[in-house]
Order: structure tokens, then sequence, then C-alpha cells
């Protein structure tokens, strides 16, 4: 029987959460936290974002988990998944998927390691991320909503981070970054799939056309609202050079840093 040690800490100030009636309380600086479903909703309220709430950002990524992981908007391809997890070392360790979407690393992580806790901004995507769990029968595994620069896990708390197709949409890579270092126990891996300076494929074009040809009305209607969801957000994804993404590494003290690079995409992981 798989077993957790770890639990979700206040994101505000990592001090533990008690649980009271449909809410988590922090037991150091009283903030309250919201259980939506069973799913915690650990995002600080009071944060801005660029001048966008978080919550308003949050939105949108919600429009787009309608559509997220179908043939229409996949989640990270399997190969992609299968490199990031191979960097697991210990089987029997805890592992933690920040802005783990729908559950397309985290679902396959809890495979290979004791537990998977998977985190991300919008509450739609980690619905769905349990649902699908749940439906495969994976009972290794947790999701909260939380924001990426406020991860609500104490200090040295896993063995393996992974963080895919993100990184380069979150406002301060850095900062996320940090907060994922802090969360690793020393010597822990974290493992990343970002984008590079190059041409970005175009999701968009090629599901458009795959949607004339097989899709329903309902399923046109949710496409077209997370397409233009998206474009309001107007999620400016940071094209990483090699040289910046290693200056960032190793500014924060990461060690052994080792890379694959395959057209815009770079597979990097490093240690604690
Ligand atoms: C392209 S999807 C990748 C999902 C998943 N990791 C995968 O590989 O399929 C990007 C995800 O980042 C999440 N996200 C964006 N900004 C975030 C933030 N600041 N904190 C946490 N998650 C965030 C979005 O909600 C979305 O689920
Ligand atoms: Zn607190």
């Amino acid at each position: 029987m798989k077993n957790n040690s770890q639990s979700f800490a206040c994101p505000n100030c990592h001090s533990a959460l008690e649980f009271k009636i449909e809410q988590f309380v922090c037991q150091n600086c009283k903030n309250i936290f919201p259980i939506d479903g069973n799913i915690p909703d650990l995002l600080l309220r009071n944060q801005k974002d660029g001048g966008e709430s978080l919550i308003n950002r949050a939105s949108h990524f919600d429009d787009l988990s309608k559509v997220y992981g179908s043939s229409l908007w996949g989640g990270s391809p399997r190969i992609i998944v299968w490199l990031l997890t191979r960097k697991i070392r210990n089987k029997d360790g805890i592992g933690l998927d920040v802005a783990c979407g729908t559950g397309v690393v985290a679902r396959p992580m809890a495979k290979k390691i004791n537990y998977v806790y998977g985190v991300d901004i919008s509450m739609g995507m980690v619905q769905k991320a349990d649902d699908l769990s749940k439906k495969n029968t994976i009972n290794n595994i947790s999701f909260a909503r939380c924001d990426s620069e406020n991860l609500p896990f104490g200090d040295n708390s896993f063995d393996f981070v992974s963080c895919s197709g993100a990184l380069h949409a979150f406002p301060n890579a850095e900062k996320s970054l940090r907060e994922m270092q802090r969360v690793l126990k020393i010597g822990g891996v974290l493992a990343i799939m970002a984008l590079l300076e190059k041409s970005i494929p175009s999701v968009i074009d090629p599901a458009r056309r795959e949607l004339r040809k097989s899709s329903t009305k309902e399923e046109t209607i949710e496409f077209n609202k997370a397409i233009s969801s998206m474009e309001k957000l107007d999620v400016k994804l940071h094209r990483f050079t090699l040289n910046e993404l290693k200056m960032i590494i190793n500014k924060l003290g990461f060690k052994n840093f080792k890379h694959l690079k395959f057209g815009p995409i770079i597979i990097f992981s490093v240690e604690r």
C-alpha cells in the first residue's frame, strides 16, 4: 500500500494546515483556503500578477482545460514524459509536478515513485487531472490549485520535481525555479521541459484542421472559446536561450545541469 508522509502546507508561510470543515486554516498566519470538491484551493488571493489578479489569469487556463489533453490541444507528448520521468532515482520517494495541467506527466510519474503531488494555477485543470487519475485507479496522487511562485509545501520536501511545458509561460521563471528549489530535498532532482528561442510550432492551426474534420458543434465551441481566452490572456511565451537558462540555474546554485535539445524544445535536469 502506497502512502505519503508529505502534506500540503500554507503557501504563504509554509506552516502546517489544519483541516476544518471544507477548508484548510494555517495554524500560523491564519490564512483560510477553501476545498473545492476534494481539491484544496491554495492560491494566495491577495497576490497580484502583472496588474491582473491570479484568479483572472487562472480563469483563462480554466477555459483551456476544457479542451486540454484532447486530440485538439495535447499535453506533453509521451516521449517528453518518458525523458522527464526517467530522471527519477528514488522510487520510494515523493514527486511533485508543477503546472501539472490535466496530469499528463503526473500520472505516469505515479507509476515510478511512491507518491505524487500535482499542482496547477487552474482549478479546471486539476479537477480534470483528479478525475482522470480516479478513472485510471491511480491512488498514490493528490492535486491542488496554487501558483508556481508560492508552492504549498515545506522546504526540503521532494525527491523529484518536474515542470513540463510551462516555465516559458510563467511571468517570472526565476522566482518559480527558486520555489521548486526550496521544496526539493538536498540532492533531489528537478526535470524541466521548456521552449527555446526558435519558431514556436503553432498548436492552433493543425488543431483547427482536425476540428473541421471530426468534431461536434459543442467541441468546436469549447475549442474556439479556449483560443479566444488564451488570446485575451496574451501569454507572452518567453523564448529562453540556452545561456539564459544556464545563468539562472547557476545563479540559483543548482548543480549538475544536463540537457537535451530538439527543435524548439529543451529538456534539462539539475540537482539541488
Ligand atoms: C501547456 S500546459 C502544460 C500542462 C502539463 N504540464 C503538460 O505537460 O501537459 C501549461 C500549464 O501551466 C499552468 N500554469 C500557468 N501559469 C501557472 C502558474 N503561475 N502556476 C501554476 N501553473 C501555471 C496552466 O494552467 C497550464 O495547465
Ligand atoms: Zn500561513
